[in-house]
């Protein structure tokens, strides 16, 4: 990079930072692109007949008289004035423009809306409020994305009802697995001082469809349910409401238990219960009352309240079998606390106690499948999409298609725990898609994919969602790494539509977060598309599994893992999971134990999870798996390589600041992977 440029551009920063504080206009900043803005980041569109008929549309707008008129009001005048320089006109009835109005519609349901053009006027149509909202968001990303519109005949019903994001976010403010600096809730402000960003939270969730925020860490502090932080929430609660968000928590299943006697119950938060009792023993009538009551405090400061999301007897976390019950003691004692609130429990599955199967992979389904059925109607399962702990790759959790009766919502990480931080550009929709939502369950024959079986096309469930992890926290760009910021954009678009195309997704993102022209969405694509499949070949080929340190998740790890969690030798490497070893291959349908099993079907993405394979073994592409393995480890830094003269190659064509730091983060992907090529290397090569 020229140091020149670089220079100039950090000057011209500073300078209108100086500026912006000097005239007190946070406005200022807008000017310059620190990724604040997101993808709602709203510019001048190049002239030409689309902007003209755009302005012509835009100009005036009648609100349909909704709950989310101010926000649309709001929204669409930043929007229209900074796209097409219009301030528009809001008027009563318009026969020219945009047109909002009710519809009789059921079919559209609480989220729904319906978008049509002729030649002088735009309407959208809605039964419930909900649908204005998302209906704008959606005109305002086809404005900005530059998309003809003339001719709309748009319907859009979200597949979940429950778009939901996690926010692993201590009360200390650090967030578990979080890269992007703390976590956003100031708690100790809250709730006097109310920062302008939960707005913009709020609106960049609701842009994207997210309807529900859990605010804390699944390894959950008690004291979130204390008095004053749920007024703190509650403050929270007010502000998201506007967008149409619900606010949820994460209890400690432990909390009814005096401070002094917790220290028994659970590891990690022993010593600093809230309640006065003894035990939470599920079935004790004092603990019954003690949730009741705290519940219906709950709903007393916030009415929308959504739920709880539970990690119980998982990693150190108490849960109902510390008095010997069971997952649906525990889960269906807080339901029926819930239920005359109309609130729901998330309980999560990812547990993996030793006591039940020697395979960690085959433990989540071993405690849970036997259950389905036995949970409360309010009670929906939340499950992480791979079955070990969101590697980079895996094979998908086998309990998708085997709950029948009970409802389960994926739990995806945004934040990329075990995919390089906010370090390396990995785009994770192809994963997601290629691992997940197209793996095909054969739970009903073919065709039942689990994005089949989360929207209920596979068979009927009471309740439809997905969950992700979220990826931000208070840097000024939300996510660190600007590219991160697209794994939390397509999660969103996913979780309204989990069949959206990839292409769609990812062009939109990239013209809506740094523009239109089509060099840069060409360039863009280009190097996010092929990031996950070449970090899986760097970091951890053929899903042989934890490859990375115990204590970070992030640099070589392989000697602390090697023959305890995967197996290698001078022979052969993997871990043999068919009939003949573990047996986890028996968790999916025939199908596709079948070809899990047999080490010829197995598809070469999860070979090593499956299988233990001679190091001669011969590859699809005609190598040895030796071959293969080896020179797969250093797709990694190729795969950086390109990307920074591809980089490099738009400079141009993009904004000063976020130019030079993404080509840092770069430099810095390139390093760190180059550590880690080094470290693999090393360390196969004792077996090779
Ligand atoms: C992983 C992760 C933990 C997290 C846990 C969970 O193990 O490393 O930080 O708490 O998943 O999902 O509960």
């Amino acid at each position: 990079m020229n140091h020149c440029f670089r220079c100039f551009s950090i000057v011209l920063f500073f300078f209108l930072s100086c500026m912006s504080y000097l005239f007190g206009q946070e406005q200022t900043l807008s000017t310059v692109d620190t990724g604040y803005e997101l993808w709602m980041n709203y510019k001048p569109l190049p002239e030409s007949g689309l902007k003209q008929s755009a302005i012509r549309y835009g100009s005036h707008i009648s609100l349909p008289g909704s709950r989310y008129d101010e926000v649309i009001r709001k929204e669409l005048e930043r929007a229209l004035k900074a796209l097409l320089t219009v301030t528009p006109i809001f008027v009563q009835d318009n026969a020219v423009g945009i047109q909002m109005s009710f519809c009789k519609d059921k079919g559209l349901g609480e989220e729904g809306y319906i978008i049509r053009s002729g030649k002088k006027r735009i309407t959208l149509q809605a039964y419930s409020d909900a649908g204005f909202l998302y209906g704008t968001f959606h005109l305002i990303r086809l404005i900005q994305c530059g998309y003809p519109l003339e001719q709309l005949n748009i319907k859009e019903i979200p597949a979940l009802e429950f778009r939901m994001i996690n926010h692993w976010v201590g009360l200390g403010g650090t967030v578990e697995r979080g890269y992007a600096g703390k976590g956003l809730w100031a708690w100790d402000d809250l709730p006097k001082k109310i920062e302008p960003r939960y707005t913009d939270y709020a609106r960049a969730e609701a842009s994207i469809g997210i309807n529900a925020v859990i605010l804390n860490n699944v390894n959950a502090d008690p004291r979130i349910l204390g008095h004053d932080y749920l007024e703190k929430v509650a403050a929270l609660a007010d502000i998201f409401r506007k967008y149409h968000i619900k606010v949820y928590l994460a209890p400690n299943f432990a909390a009814p238990v005096k401070p002094s006697t917790t220290k028994d119950v659970g590891k990690q938060w022993g010593g600093v219960g809230i309640g006065h009792l003894d035990t939470a023993d599920p079935l004790n009538p004092e603990v019954q009352k003690w949730w009741m009551d705290k519940v219906n405090e709950i709903y007393s400061l916030i009415p929308d309240f959504g739920g709880f999301l539970v990690k119980a007897n998982s990693e150190g976390m108490a849960g109902p079998q510390d008095y010997h019950r069971s997952h649906v003691d525990g889960a269906n004692m807080l339901a029926r606390a819930l239920k005359p609130h109309g609130g729901i429990v998330l309980w999560r599955t990812f547990v993996y106690n030793p006591e039940i199967d020697k395979d960690r992979m085959k433990r989540s389904y071993k405690e849970f499948q036997p259950l389905d059925g036995q949970f409360d109607e309010n009670v929906v399962l939340q499950t992480k999409n791979g079955t070990l702990d969101f590697q980079p790759s895996e094979p998908a959790q086998p309990l998708f298609g085997a709950m029948r009766h009970t409802p389960l919502f994926p739990e995806l990480q945004i934040t990329q725990e075990y995919l390089g931080r906010s370090v390396s550009l990995v785009y994770l929709l192809p994963m997601w898609r290629k691992t997940f939502l197209d793996f095909d369950t054969y739970c009903n024959g073919k065709g039942s994919t689990v994005s089949n079986i989360i929207a209920g096309k596979t068979f009927p469930s009471r309740m439809l969602g997905m969950a992700g992890v979220g990826n931000i926290g208070r840097s000024r760009n939300w996510t660190a790494h600007h590219f991160a910021q697209a794994n939390w954009y397509a999660f969103g678009r996913l979780a309204w539509n989990p069949e959206e195309s990839t292409e769609s997704i990812t062009s939109d993102w990239i013209k809506s977060t740094w523009n239109c022209d089509e060099a840069t969405l060409e360039v863009i694509r280009q190097m996010m598309m092929p990031t996950w499949e070449s970090f899986v070949c760097a970091h951890a080929p053929y899903s042989l599994g934890f490859t990375v340190k115990r204590e970070d998740h992030y640099t070589a790890g392989f000697e602390q893992r090697a023959n305890k969690e995967w197996h290698v030798s001078k022979e052969s490497i993997g871990t043999d999971r068919t009939t003949k070893g573990t047996n986890y291959v028996s968790q999916y349908f025939k199908y596709n134990k079948d070809i899990f099993n047999s080490l010829s079907q197995c598809p070469e993405l999860y070979l090593l999870c499956f299988h233990n394979v001679p190091w001669s073994h011969k590859m699809k592409s005609g190598k040895s798996l030796r071959e293969e393995f080896k020179s797969n480890l250093k797709r990694g830094i190729e795969q950086v390589d390109v990307n920074i003269g591809l980089w490099k190659s738009i400079r141009n064509k993009i904004d000063p600041v976020r130019y030079e730091e993404v080509l840092e983060s770069l430099y810095k992907e390139q390093r760190d992977t180059k550590v880690f090529y080094q470290a693999a290397l090393n360390f196969f090569s004792q077996y090779w």
